[in-house]
């Protein structure tokens, strides 16, 4: 089990100024810089937060973080989130939560993208931990399973409580796709939203502006170059 990650929380509202909009992640690391974004709330921090997540949503609301749709917002400042893998280039892969999509379109809208993660998600390359989210459409989930065999990645279908297949926060299934260290992740994210059916994967490549690395109670923050 990791360590809390209230110490990378606390170092993420170094990057939080009065006025802005906020991304809100999805996840342990991201639910604690809500948490500590909360605190500071009421205190009397003036702040808006977008959340990637019906979970985050529901969180912020019984913080008292005021809440704007991607609309209402249009521009964010920056979003904060956890992820599941950060290889040396701040190159990232998400999706274990289930929340990929959202969260990358929440990141695209915002100006700067901050990563909250332990130091066990650092791997020298992406897919090291060997699982890339997919997120479907139902409908096409057949022939995503089989143009992603013809790719190399195995999807195995994400289920609940090891029955029904899990539903994301837009209603889709998720492929949990069985890699090893993937060499060109770029090219693969190509390959990949190239299938019909296939909403968003894992991938962020070239997304996250710093990563803020907690090991222990040592907290350290690596800024892309
Ligand atoms: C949710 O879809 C994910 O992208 C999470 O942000 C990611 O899995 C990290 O979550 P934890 O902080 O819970 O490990």
């Amino acid at each position: 089990m990791s360590p809390a990650p209230e110490a990378s929380a606390a170092a993420a509202l170094e990057f939080v100024e009065p006025g802005q909009t906020l991304g809100l992640g999805t996840g342990r690391a991201a639910e604690a810089f809500v948490r500590a974004l909360g605190a500071r709330v009421a205190d009397g921090l003036d702040v808006r937060g977008v959340p990637t997540s019906q979970r985050t949503e529901a969180l912020a609301r019984e913080l008292g973080i005021t809440l704007l749709t991607l609309a209402e917002a249009e521009r964010l400042d920056t979003t904060f989130d956890g992820a599941d893998e950060v290889d040396p280039h701040l190159d990232v892969i998400k999706g274990y939560g289930g929340a990929l999509v959202r969260e990358k379109i929440v990141a695209a809208s915002s100006d700067q993208l901050v990563i909250l993660v332990g130091a066990e998600k650092l791997v020298e390359k992406l897919g090291d931990r060997g699982k890339l989210p997919v997120e479907v459409v139902a409908f096409g989930q057949a022939l995503a399973d089989r143009r992603l065999r013809e790719i190399g990645c195995e999807p195995v279908l994400r289920r609940s409580d090891g029955a029904a297949p899990y539903v994301t926060d837009n209603g889709n299934h998720i492929l949990d796709c069985r890699v090893s260290a993937i060499d060109r992740p770029a090219q693969l994210e190509q390959q990949i939203l190239a299938i019909p059916g296939v909403l968003g994967t894992g991938l962020f490549i070239g997304m996250a502006d710093a990563v803020i690395v907690q090991d222990g109670d040592q907290v350290e923050v690596r800024r892309r170059s």
